[in-house]
């Protein structure tokens, strides 16, 4: 049996300070360590053995620990490390076993030879000219193939010079941000809560953030008044999971008709629904108005930085203006690496099969 020597930090109640240093203490011990019974440590704390019998309890139900009548209780194997795939934890946490934290796209099962064989098709079959500087937009043959693929997997309509191709749904939005500025808006509407990073990104666009209520039919399009656009995630609120009803998706058109305000529709995931039919993109509704944004981050992986923005028209020059200046167009390779992995079929095959592992998933944990 292990000696622990624990510090206990009571600030935040014994019981908190006896669990926070239970787990610091278990990420540092080998696995399969016993520890002490809960009489003994309660004896060297000072404490009721009441107070490190609920703590154990609280660290065997978060997977730290395991007791066996008899046997007493062990670390686990591998408490102190998240198993499988690197999942890119960049804020120094550590010794948590399940990471659910949003957002995140499980890149293990990223397809690789898919991948591998696209990317070698697109360099014995592309022109070597094709890896010069190109459109700001990306490559035609990769917009043309995009616009096919949104049009009949999420409704959108676009022509394939309406496409820029950007890094991720994160340019797209500062990009469009930046061209609706200078369009004259001063201010741009989102929802609350919603992505943290777009009030950061309005104030650097030098427009106004205008945050508004979402509820369970989505954000309150009553709210806009006179805003210069409005930022909505319409099929999967986020993080409230909700659509937008069907009212307020007519509603906010005719909103921004009214008064010539721009919607951008941030598509994140809208290939990923799991106990309902996909609610197809607004652009497809109203493309003069609706800006439309998507991301391979949820389909592929965002270390990719692969993303699209359909623009309408006539904020069309202003948009590519801007991905002009900022890096006068993201990785073409990637992009059509995209596009024969769409045209091969294989991009489809990925994103049915993480349908289902993401859905197998979803169920393990509702049932948990
Ligand atoms: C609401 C929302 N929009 C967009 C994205 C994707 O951003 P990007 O395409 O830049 O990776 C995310 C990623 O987590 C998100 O949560």
């Amino acid at each position: 049996m292990t000696e622990l020597h624990l510090v206990v930090d009571r600030s935040r109640g014994v019981r908190a300070g006896v669990e926070r240093a239970l787990r610091e203490a278990i990420r540092t011990l080998p696995p399969d360590t016993r520890l002490p019974s809960s009489r003994s440590l309660a004896a060297d704390l000072g404490i009721a053995r009441n107070t490190v019998a609920d703590a154990y309890t609280q660290l065997v139900q978060e997977g730290y620990l395991t007791t066996a009548r008899g046997a007493g209780t062990h670390t686990v194997a591998q408490a102190s490390k998240v198993s499988g795939p690197d999942i890119g934890d960049s804020s120094g946490e550590a010794g948590f076993l399940f990471d659910l934290r949003p957002g995140r796209s499980d890149v293990s099962t990223f397809p690789v030879a898919a991948w591998n064989g696209a990317t070698r098709h697109v360099l014995n079959t592309r022109p070597r000219e094709a890896l010069q500087y190109d459109d700001a937009r990306g490559p035609a043959y990769a917009r043309e193939v995009l616009a096919g693929y949104l049009h009949r997997a999420r409704g959108v309509q676009a022509d394939p010079d309406q496409i820029v191709l950007c890094s991720g749904v994160r340019q797209a939005a500062a990009l469009l941000f930046r061209a609706a500025a200078n369009h004259g808006a001063r201010s741009f509407a989102y929802e609350r809560p919603g992505q943290p990073a777009i009030p950061v990104q309005l104030h650097r666009a030098g427009l106004q953030g205008r945050p508004i209520q979402v509820d369970r039919y989505g954000l309150d399009v009553g709210q806009l008044g006179d805003a210069g656009g409005v930022l909505l995630t319409p099929a999967h609120q986020f993080p409230m999971g909700v659509p937008l009803a069907p009212k307020r998706r007519t509603d906010v058109l005719r909103w921004a008709r009214a008064t010539g305000a721009i919607v951008l529709e941030d598509d994140y995931d809208g290939e990923f629904r799991y106990d309902r039919q996909p609610i197809g993109a607004l652009q497809g509704l109203a493309p003069d108005v609706v800006a439309y944004a998507g991301s391979a981050s949820k389909t592929l992986a965002p270390g990719l930085r692969l993303g699209w923005l359909v623009v309408p028209r006539h904020l069309l020059a202003a948009v590519i203006e801007e991905k002009t200046w900022t890096d006068r167009h993201s990785d073409t390779l990637t992009q059509l690496t995209l596009a024969a992995l769409i045209e091969s079929g294989a991009y489809d095959r990925h994103v049915r099969a993480a349908r289902l592992r993401y859905r197998h998933r979803r169920d393990d944990l509702i049932h948990a």
